[in-house]
């Protein structure tokens, strides 16, 4: 049986003062949430702050990027370790904001994803299609090969999640169906199977993203193959996180 897992990607969203007013909501509405695994991904300014905000409740705190190096002359990045000295529990790797707007590899990705599990960081790994892809049927091709490029055996399965987002569902508004999220993460459980065997597949929680809001996290959540999400714009809004915490909760056990 797998725990859900919800995160929250603030991306480049949040001054101090309004980052500690959505904690403030947050902690009000599941300080302590049970029957699911919640993570709030926050930019790096807030990190610390932020992992003090959580101190008492149940909620962990990830980053949403890392360098692969642990250290040297390279101006502008953060090591895994940092994010762990930092606080951090999870970082998201791969996000698709990532790979197209800033131009990562499978190649970067893959010695980012081993770097974070060096650091005893548990890695949320992205993957998911172009609109165009999808049009052209090459979702599971996209997706069977960015898991091929970074999905290595040696990977420490137990610091591991993966989320399915496809571009075209990111921040849009337009959010996969039920069917096309299970379809696809069925796909990608059988190529996890593949990788690391049944019984590790079966145990890997694999998050759904893409305009999840609390009106139709529900649906998706419910999805066998879907064990929460990874959202976005939702989670800067305290009730409509909870609400979405909650829908996870409602799905264990399906
Ligand atoms: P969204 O973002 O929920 O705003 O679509 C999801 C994500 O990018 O992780």
């Amino acid at each position: 049986m797998r725990t859900p897992f919800v995160a929250g990607n603030w991306k480049m969203h949040n001054d101090l003062a309004a980052a500690r007013d959505l904690m403030k909501g947050l902690r009000a509405e599941v300080a302590k949430p049970t029957g699911v695994d919640v993570a709030v991904c926050t930019p790096f300014t807030l990190l610390y702050p932020m992992g003090k905000e959580l101190d008492g409740t149940d909620i962990k705190l990830g980053a949403q990027n890392c360098y692969f190096e642990p250290k040297g002359a390279f101006t502008g990045e953060i090591s895994a370790d940092m994010l762990k000295a930092a606080g951090c529990t999870y970082v998201i790797i791969g996000h698709s904001e990532r790979r197209h707007v800033f131009g990562e590899t499978g190649e970067m990705l893959k010695k980012k994803v081993v770097a974070a599990q060096q650091a005893g960081l548990h890695v949320i790994y992205c993957i998911g299609e172009l609109l165009e892809e999808r049009e052209r049927g090459k979702t599971e091709t996209v997706v069977d090969q960015q898991m091929k490029e970074v999905l290595t055996p040696d990977l420490d399965t137990s610091l591991l999640t993966i989320a399915y987002e496809p571009v075209w569902a990111i921040g849009t508004g337009k959010t996969a169906t039920p069917d096309q999220a299970q379809a696809v993460h069925a796909f990608v459980r059988a190529k996890l199977s593949g990788i690391y065997g049944s019984d590790v597949a079966n145990s890997l929680r694999i998050q759904y993203g893409g305009s999840v809001k609390p009106g139709n996290a529900a649906e998706l959540f419910s999805c066998p193959d879907v064990d929460g999400g990874l959202v976005g714009g939702a989670c800067l809004v305290a009730g409509d996180f909870a609400a979405i915490i909650r829908a996870a909760q409602q799905s264990a056990g399906k």
